[in-house]
């Protein structure tokens, strides 16, 4: 079945994260009244720093508290040890978690150095299965297409996985490390099947670089060459956009 995700179109990217962190404050707050912790799926990236200063200044203002919170990242570069700066595990660290009460272990990334990739993504999906499920993730999108790292070809139903960086992801990411050939080539991602079983999503796109893409997301056919089309078929998919992202829609 196919449901149009709903698109909220905003002046300002700040004012999107703003309204996103407030709703995602509000999740959590109904959730954890039911007795549950809330689990949250989270992205890192250019597109999501507002978000997450918007939920930290709601932090520190006492509107929500994260001790009864569950993360669980998309996805981290293969062969990045956690202290460096580019990792995920850094990132997020720096962007969220150094300045919201969570507790340690309730933050899950899956690493960078590790022997045995499958088995390693096998316990991820066992660890989202453990917590309940997702019930909220927040998702970019990348020039590609991609959610997570869903390069074009991922299948609808794929888990979470070792996936090779398309070369256009690469060079979007190669001024962060100071040159093409530092970007990691691969990285571990959750995979479509694992993101669309989320039960709500938001994706955030800002800019004019993104507009031709979130247009062939929303109205282009549902397609495994652009991931994101696979939102199309979800129940509660809730794209916030600045109005450059828009424009083509
Ligand atoms: C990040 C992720 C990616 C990014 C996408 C957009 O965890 O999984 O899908 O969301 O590459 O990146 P930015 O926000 O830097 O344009």
């Amino acid at each position: 079945m196919t449901t149009a995700p709903n698109v909220s179109v905003f002046r300002r990217k700040e004012d999107a994260c703003r309204q996103l962190a407030l709703d995602v404050a509000g999740l959590i707050e109904s959730i954890n009244a039911s007795g549950r912790p809330a689990v949250l799926g989270l992205a890192t990236g250019s597109t999501p720093i507002p978000f997450y200063k918007a939920l930290i200044e709601l932090h520190q203002a006492g509107k929500v508290s994260f001790q009864q919170v569950i993360t669980f990242n998309l996805d981290e570069y293969l062969g990045l040890p956690r202290e460096h700066p580019e990792s995920y595990w850094s990132f997020m660290h720096r962007q969220l978690f150094d300045h919201i009460d969570i507790p340690a272990d309730h933050i899950h990334l899956p690493r960078g150095i590790v022997d045995d990739v499958p088995a390693h993504c096998r316990e991820y999906e066992q660890a989202i299965a453990d917590a309940g499920g997702i019930d909220f993730q927040l998702l970019g999108i990348g020039r590609t297409g991609h959610i997570g790292f869903n390069e074009p070809g991922s299948p609808r139903d794929s888990r979470t996985r070792e996936i090779h960086l398309d070369p256009i992801t690469r060079q979007d990411a190669a001024p962060a490390f100071g040159g093409l050939d530092q970007v990691p080539t691969s990285a571990i991602t959750m995979g479509c099947g694992t993101i669309l079983a989320a039960r709500r999503i938001a994706l955030l796109a800002f800019g004019s670089h993104k507009a031709a893409i979130v247009k062939d997301a929303l109205q282009g056919p549902i397609t495994d060459q652009v991931s994101a089309s696979f939102l199309q078929e979800h129940p509660d998919a809730n794209f916030y956009l600045d109005q450059e992202a828009s424009a083509e829609l």
